[in-house]
């Protein structure tokens, strides 16, 4: 079997008392695009930076077609820099592997082979879109964007926990996100509950599994702010 192109092991590297990439695996295969996604200081560009040889790992290693980082060897990874919407050439990827992070969801859905979702440096999920979203289950999340105060928002977050097929309350940017095996049916449910602890339902989306339902629910946040 053909050694990897990349192949991170155990990749650590630590600020001060902060560990911002804690015991990090992951490889990549010839011809694969990989992509890297996590919220802000997750710990991407810190990986990456290693990976370029550009930060010195405090424990761990990265090997290159099954040897050592070296510098002669970083051509066969494609690196793209985080938050570039284009890619211009992609037949250039074949042959190598391209090591992906961004922002955009979309394009990690229609670039990437595979995805790993890093979370305050630790890779907490790693597969093919279809992977990831099936480990999830058939779970909806019906976001709810909401005007309320802080208590009244605690509050209503204890009765969403205790709705008949909710699995799980998130933040979400402007509100509370709620998973649920039951589909939208919930929905009515949750309003009524909001009404009684006043809070002010302004908006309600109801996001059918895809990777960015999977990044919710792994992370708690929005791939963006
Ligand atoms: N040179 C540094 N000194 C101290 N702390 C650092 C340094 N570089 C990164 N960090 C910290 O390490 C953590 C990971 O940062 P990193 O830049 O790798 O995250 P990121 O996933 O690339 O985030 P973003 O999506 O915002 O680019 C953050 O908490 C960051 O503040
Ligand atoms: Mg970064």
């Amino acid at each position: 079997m053909d050694a990897p192109v990349l192949e991170v092991k155990d990749l650590v590297r630590r600020f001060g008392d902060q560990t911002a990439v804690d015991r990090v695996n992951f490889r990549i295969d010839a011809g694969e695009t990989y992509g890297l996604l996590g919220p802000n200081g997750a710990g991407k560009t810190t990986t990456i930076s290693m990976i370029a040889g550009l930060l010195q790992p405090d424990a761990g290693s990265v090997a290159v077609l099954g040897q050592p980082l070296t510098t002669s060897r970083k051509s066969h990874i494609g690196l793209v820099p985080q938050d570039i919407a284009l890619y211009p050439d992609l037949s250039a990827r074949e042959g190598m592997a391209v090591l992906y992070t961004t922002h955009y969801m979309e394009e990690a859905e229609r670039l990437c082979d595979r995805v790993g979702i890093i979370d305050a440096g630790v890779l907490v999920a790693e597969g093919t879109r279809d992977e990831l979203v099936r480990a999830l289950g058939e779970k909806t999340t019906v976001s709810f964007r909401v005007n309320a105060g802080p208590e009244a928002l605690t509050a209503w977050r204890a009765d969403l926990e205790a709705i008949t097929g909710v699995t799980g309350v998130l933040d979400s940017p402007d509100g509370l996100a709620v998973v649920t095996a039951e589909g939208p049916s919930l929905i009515a449910a949750a309003v009524q509950a909001a009404e009684q602890r006043r809070v002010d339902v302004v908006g309600v989306d109801v996001t059918e599994p895809d990777l960015e339902a999977v990044f919710l629910h792994l992370t708690g946040k929005a791939l963006r702010d």
